[in-house]
């Protein structure tokens, strides 16, 4: 038997071993690879941000720092929420036209003040106190 004999036959026989395990672990393995674990909020969150450029310097902007979704209504107001998804822990967006959190993972959705609104979350995301001085946005806990 020569070497490239040997390993065409053991490769082919190791994978017709292989196949049909893997093919029964790809509904379990796909699916638990791909979920995650939500991010538990943050605590004592006291940071400042400068809104005077980047996404929060105009109305339905929002940016995520330190775990935390910070946004800016189109009115003007500032939001604060933890960023995981209390699914599986995909950071959630702001959607100024609905002055909500969606996540585009699996499609939850949150209030302006974390509210659960819509699953397959069934956990509400943690709000944080907002205060604007000049430029400088305070978000605390
Ligand atoms: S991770 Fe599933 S809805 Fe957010």
């Amino acid at each position: 038997m020569t070497r490239k004999d040997f390993f065409a036959r053991v490769g082919f026989g190791a994978a017709t071993l292989l196949v049909p395990s893997c093919i029964a672990g790809i509904a379990t393995s796909c699916s638990s690879e791909s979920e995650g674990s939500p991010t538990p909020a943050p605590t004592n969150v006291d940071f400042t941000l400068d809104i005077s450029t980047g996404s929060l310097a105009t109305n339905g902007g929002f940016l995520v720092h330190n775990g935390i979704v910070v946004a800016r209504t189109n009115t003007g107001e500032f939001l604060a929420v933890s960023a995981s998804c209390t699914h599986q822990g995909t950071n959630v967006n702001y959607n100024a036209a609905g002055n909500k959190f969606i996540c585009p993972n699996h499609g939850a959705q949150f209030s302006s003040t974390g509210v659960v609104t819509q699953g397959p979350a069934s956990s509400n995301l943690q709000q944080y106190n907002t205060t604007l001085t000049g430029n400088s946005l305070h978000v605390f806990s």
